[in-house]
């Protein structure tokens, strides 16, 4: 198994697609640490990793925190003697309340680079002299096809995920040295939590689908955009994560791969 005794972190890991990588990377050997801001949630998949027989540890963390990301660190060597991965994958589509908004506002900008670009920015800085003390470390971090190229209407998200996918770039080229591999996923579109608010979101603020549910209008969005015609999976993304925090590539850092089902061919 790839990640025999090797531990990983998941930002956001208790819902969603934090959910399908933790559990992608529990079924291939790893302990796996869950930092979330919901407990409750994230309990439920540390039990359901520890059924499946690997380790599992809640860690409450808020990656918009640098001293919480400390936190998770220092809490995971604790619980397991040693961090092998982190996964920045916690996201949000917008402050509180952004569903009802159809115009983004200065906290929807302020929420989404606070968690997409510096809860990634926070997690490698607290991780990073770890793993070049040690000489080992794999970080994959999630961004998404949206921050590929602009788009209308939802420019707080894209710009924060096309930032994301620039900093691993830059740490890629910065941990590089150290034996360290930094990637991104950028996924498609997956049925989470997330993509049911920004259903709600256009369904609140009249754009094209009103009268539509949200899973109507997702499903409306995947028929339009996907060339392969089927919606993506928190296991597809895990499937790639894995692939990307094992040493099977370990000669590919500083890349970002689209698990899209072909929306965008960059
Ligand atoms: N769902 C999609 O179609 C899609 C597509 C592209 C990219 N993404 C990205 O994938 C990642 C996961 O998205 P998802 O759809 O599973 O979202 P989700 O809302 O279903 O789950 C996100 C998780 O992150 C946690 N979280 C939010 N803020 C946090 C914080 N400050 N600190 C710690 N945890 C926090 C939440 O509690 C939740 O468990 C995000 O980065 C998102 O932008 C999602």
């Amino acid at each position: 198994m790839d990640f025999e005794d090797k531990t990983a972190i998941v930002t956001g890991g208790a819902k969603g697609i934090g959910r399908g990588i933790a559990l992608e990377l529990a079924r291939r050997g790893s302990n796996v640490v869950i930092a979330d801001l919901d407990e409750e949630a994230a309990r439920e998949v540390v039990a359901e990793i520890k059924s499946g027989g690997s380790q599992s540890y809640y860690c409450e963390t808020d990656v918009t925190q640098q001293w919480s990301t400390d936190d998770m660190i220092e809490v995971t060597i604790e619980e397991f003697g040693h961090v092998d991965v982190l996964v920045n994958n916690a996201g949000v589509g917008g402050a509180s309340g952004f569903t009802t908004r159809k115009t983004p506002s200065v906290e929807d900008w302020q929420a989404t680079f606070d968690v997409n670009v510096y809860g990634i920015v926070n997690g490698t800085q607290s991780v990073e002299s770890y793993m070049v003390e040690r000489g080992y470390g794999k970080i994959v971090n999630i961004a998404s096809v949206a921050g590929r190229g602009g788009r209308p209407g939802f420019a707080t998200y894209a710009a924060s995920k096309a930032a994301a996918i620039n900093v691993s770039q830059a740490w890629a080229f910065k941990l590089a040295p150290h034996g360290i591999n930094v990637n991104t996923v950028c996924p498609g579109l997956i049925w989470t939590p997330l993509w049911e608010s920004i259903a709600e979101r256009r369904k609140s603020t009249g754009q094209p689908s009103t009268g539509l549910t949200p899973r109507q209008i997702f499903q409306q969005t995947v028929s339009e955009l996907v060339p392969l015609g089927r919606e993506q999976t928190a296991d597809d993304v895990g499937n790639a994560v894995a692939f990307l925090a094992s040493d099977r590539a370990s000669s590919i850092t500083g890349q970002a791969l689209n698990v899209d089902g072909g929306i965008r061919q960059n």
